[in-house]
């Protein structure tokens, strides 16, 4: 920065060169307007200065409080990168992956700070923005880890009951660091323990432009109580690059170092020091450039196995065991790109006997809430894990590459390769569908029904609030959802038809031999079973599917609304908000009022309102529609919905995504 001497010279030359036009205008108006220019701009310059200083102090505050961004192990972070590799480093600049972990400036933050209170059941959150400053108003977060860490001790005998207190605490925390850039943004607090950070409990959904309590973004029990969770010792692994923990077991302090906030170049090349020193030299650079040979002192994805190559993502995409955890918190994953991910952190397997877990029993029923009960993936971001149990995995070299690319993608939605959103992907193998797409799949070319993904990858995995395609590549089979629940492709995309109409059709066309089904599985929509009586975990993906544009289109819209105006009273917020959205594409609902963490009492009143509006629309004249519980005249079968209702699977459950 400049010193003020410095600022005075600039004053100096300013004026100085001011003075040729101060003799032209020849007068005292013309010496005064000299002046005055000369001194707003010398006050300016001050101002902008000290602005700048300003700047870089409150910087500094938030970075001191942070984890450390200076593991400096062979780690060099992407800028050293960038002056080489222009090209890589833009389109990993523009991708989801760099800004997952982000300090909380103005460019990085999306959530309202503007003086407003967030409220959790007896409790207020006061938001501000000061300047460039964000600042959250609250319990003390250090007061409440206190008394957990008690409520621990107690629980093991080894400490008193903490006592109810009468006043806890409050206090005021500048907001340090941020996690998401693309659905939604959760931000962190810092600590008393050194460079710990404390969830705020809110999270702010982009779409909606609100903030909403972090238990009803995921599908969790209702009621469940809200934990403070600790970036540290849980988000660092997937969210930045080479996080360490380094937390003190005695005193909780942590100490946690990274190599850089965000998904950077060395998460999926590994550590590049030795490489950048390498290619310091022109002629090296040169020869390498030139011969096209793998350059030994970095790892290249794109030229490892698919196996080694799909761990490169796998280290964050999938469900791992963690490492012992004392060499965890001192080194984390000790995994590197083109290293043993599995001898690191073996991947949790749920196979015909069930959930592996290796002595680790407490987890049972955290970890089964990642998989259906015939063991698939059901939850987002755990890609690997899902296309690991895939057949083109196994016996063939599918990898995470043959779909998606880095650096060279179509969108930063997704980052599929140009050309691989459609039919394709599947092609680059399966050459022989090629030329008999309609036989095979029964759909005319261009229909929904003839894209590869939309039968054998399906939305069956559940994340983010919506429903994203699984990543277990096999075929529909009614099997799938007598057995595990799993609702199979064609009825996700016919929600008019029920199990026993698709399970006909692919003895038909497939020679799939039928189940035995129910009268219900026989004759009604699979999908009206579906959000009426499945567990949650099924009435979410339903509530998603009647939103899904191929579905609505094959499956005629007008008998959907009464069904998900059930859901919006779900006692699963995600069921909810996944009701409320997919009701607004209903014709006549685009502009339907609805908040699907309102009362108990609001969400009753916006089911009878949205009855309501389809009793308004119906004609007396429409045909009877018995798999969806439409009668003739366009009326609701009551009865019958108000006993499937009863039957409704009421286990408690949470999806780990
Ligand atoms: C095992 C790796 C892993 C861990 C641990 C993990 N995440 Fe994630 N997280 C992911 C992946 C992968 C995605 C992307 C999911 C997808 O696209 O389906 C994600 C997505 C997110 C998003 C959405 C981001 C956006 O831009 O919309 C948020 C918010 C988030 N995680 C928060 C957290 C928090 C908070 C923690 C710690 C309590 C955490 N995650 C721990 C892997 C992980
Ligand atoms: C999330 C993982 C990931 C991140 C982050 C990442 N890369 Fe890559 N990189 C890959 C993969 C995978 C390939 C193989 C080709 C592809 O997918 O486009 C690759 C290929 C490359 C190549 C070979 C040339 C090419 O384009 O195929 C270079 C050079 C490279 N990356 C540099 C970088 C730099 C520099 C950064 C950071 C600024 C970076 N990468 C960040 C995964 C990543
Ligand atoms: C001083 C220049 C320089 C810097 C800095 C540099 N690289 Fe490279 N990199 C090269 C050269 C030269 C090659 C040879 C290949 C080429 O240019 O086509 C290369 C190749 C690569 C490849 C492809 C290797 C292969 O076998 O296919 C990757 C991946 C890569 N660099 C990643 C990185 C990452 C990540 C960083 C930052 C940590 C980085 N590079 C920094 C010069 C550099
Ligand atoms: C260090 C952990 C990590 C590694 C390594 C990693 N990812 Fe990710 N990935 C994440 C997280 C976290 C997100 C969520 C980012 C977001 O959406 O804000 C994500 C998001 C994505 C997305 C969705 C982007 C979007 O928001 O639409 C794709 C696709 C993806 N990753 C593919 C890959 C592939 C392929 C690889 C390997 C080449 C890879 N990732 C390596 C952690 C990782
Ligand atoms: C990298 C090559 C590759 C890609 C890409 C690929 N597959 Fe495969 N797939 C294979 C191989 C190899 C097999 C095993 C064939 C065998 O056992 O005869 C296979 C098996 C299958 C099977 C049978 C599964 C089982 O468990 O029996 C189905 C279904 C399938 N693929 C569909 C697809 C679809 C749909 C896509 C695109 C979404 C796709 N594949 C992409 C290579 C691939
Ligand atoms: C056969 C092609 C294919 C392969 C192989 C593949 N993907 Fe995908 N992936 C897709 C498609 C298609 C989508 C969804 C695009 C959409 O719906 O817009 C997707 C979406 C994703 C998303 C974003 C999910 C979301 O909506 O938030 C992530 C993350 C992801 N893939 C990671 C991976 C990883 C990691 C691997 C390797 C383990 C992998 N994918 C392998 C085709 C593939
Ligand atoms: C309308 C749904 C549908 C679509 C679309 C579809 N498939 Fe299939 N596919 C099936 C069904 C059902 C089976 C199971 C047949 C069986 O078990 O014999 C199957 C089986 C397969 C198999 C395994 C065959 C075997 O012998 O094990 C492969 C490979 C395959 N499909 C590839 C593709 C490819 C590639 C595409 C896109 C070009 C595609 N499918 C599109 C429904 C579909
Ligand atoms: C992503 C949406 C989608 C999926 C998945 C899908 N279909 Fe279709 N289906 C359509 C569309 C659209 C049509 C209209 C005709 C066409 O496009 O070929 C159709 C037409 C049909 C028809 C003839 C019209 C009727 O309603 O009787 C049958 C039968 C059928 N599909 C059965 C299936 C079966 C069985 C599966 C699973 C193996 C399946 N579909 C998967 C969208 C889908």
């Amino acid at each position: 920065m400049f010193p003020w001497i410095e600022w005075c010279l600039v004053g100096v030359l300013l004026v100085a060169a001011l003075i040729p036009i101060g003799r032209r205008a020849r007068s005292r108006t013309g010496w005064l307007l000299v002046i005055l220019a000369a001194s707003t701009a010398g006050a300016g310059a001050v101002l902008w200065q000290s602005r700048l200083k300003r700047k870089v102090v409150s910087r500094q505050q938030i970075i001191d409080k942070s984890p450390r961004e200076d593991r400096r192990d062979g780690y060099v972070r992407a800028e050293t990168c960038q002056a080489c590799h222009p090209a890589q480093y833009a389109s990993w600049h523009r991708s989801f992956h760099r800004t997952m972990t982000q300090f909380a400036t103005p460019e990085a933050v999306r959530g309202n700070f503007s003086n407003i209170t967030l409220r959790l059941p007896g409790e207020a959150f006061h938001l501000t923005r000061e300047g460039d400053e964000y600042y959250v108003e609250m319990l003390d977060p250090d007061w409440r880890y206190v008394q957990l860490l008690k409520s621990v001790a107690f629980k093991r005998g080894e400490g008193p009951q903490p006592p109810m207190e009468e006043n806890p605490p409050r206090a005021k925390r500048r907001v340090g660091m941020l996690t998401g850039s693309h659905h939604m943004q959760a931000y962190w607090l810092p600590s008393a323990y050194g460079n710990m950070q404390f969830s705020l409990p809110f999270t702010y959904l982009f779409a909606e432009q609100r903030w909403v309590p972090r238990n009803d973004v995921f599908l969790l029990k209702p009621g469940s109580t809200h934990l403070q969770q600790v970036w540290n010792n849980n988000c660092l692994n997937c969210h930045a690059t080479a996080g360490q923990p380094r937390q003190d077991p005695k005193t909780h302090v942590n100490d946690t170092r990274v190599a850089e906030f965000g998904i950077s170049c060395e998460a999926c090349h590994g550590p590049g020091q030795e490489h950048v020193r390498a290619n310091s030299t022109p002629l090296r650079r040169y020869a390498q450039h030139l011969d096209g040979n793998p350059d030994p002192t970095i790892v290249n994805p794109s030229r490892l196995d698919h196996r080694k190559s799909s761990d490169t993502c796998g280290q964050c995409h999938a469900i791992r065991h963690r490492p012992k955890q004392d060499d965890w918190n001192l080194h984390g994953l000790r995994f590197r790109p083109g290293g043993d991910l599995e001898g690191c952190a073996p991947r949790v397997i749920y196979d015909g006997t069930g959930l592996q877990l290796a002595g680790n029993e407490k987890k049972r029923e955290l970890m089964e809430g990642c998989y259906w009960p015939d063991g698939q993936t059901r939850v987002s971001g755990r890609e690997f894990s899902a296309l690991a149990d895939s057949g083109c995995f196994q016996r063939g070299q599918i990898s995470c590459l043959s779909c998606h690319s880095m650096h060279q993608y179509a969108d930063t939605d997704d980052q599929l390769k140009p050309g691989m959103q459609g039919n394709r992907a599947c092609l680059q193998c399966h050459q022989e569908y090629a030329g008999r797409l309609e036989q095979h799949t029964r759909h005319q070319p261009g229909s929904p029904g003839s894209l590869c993904y939309n039968c054998h990858m399906p939305h069956t995995t559940y994340g983010l609030l919506k429903g994203i395609r699984s990543h277990t590549i096999n075929s529909p089979t009614v099997a799938s959802d007598v057995e595990a629940g799993r609702p199979n492709a064609c009825n996700l995309c016919h929600l008019d038809r029920s199990l026993g109409w698709t399970a006909g059709k692919l003895r038909d066309w497939y020679r799939i031999p039928p189940p035995a089904l129910t009268t219900n599985q026989q004759n009604l929509a699979a999908s009206v079973h579906g959000t009426l009586v499945g567990d949650a975990g099924q009435r979410v993906l339903w509530a998603w599917h009647m939103g899904w544009n191929p579905a609505l289109e094959i499956s005629g819209t007008n008998w959907i609304a009464p069904h998900l105006a059930h859901a919006l009273t779900d006692s699963y917020s995600v069921v909810r908000y996944n009701a409320g959205h997919s009701l607004r594409r209903q014709a006549g609902f685009e502009q339907f009022d609805y908040d699907f963490i309102g009362s108990n009492d609001y969400l009753f009143q916006a089911r009878d309102r949205a009855i309501g509006i389809w009793r308004s629309r119906q004609t007396n004249t429409g045909p009877a529609h018995p798999p969806a519980l439409i009668e003739a005249g366009g009326r609701l079968n009551e009865a019958k919905l108000q006993s499937l209702l009863q039957q409704r699977n009421d286990r408690p459950m949470e999806l780990l995504e």
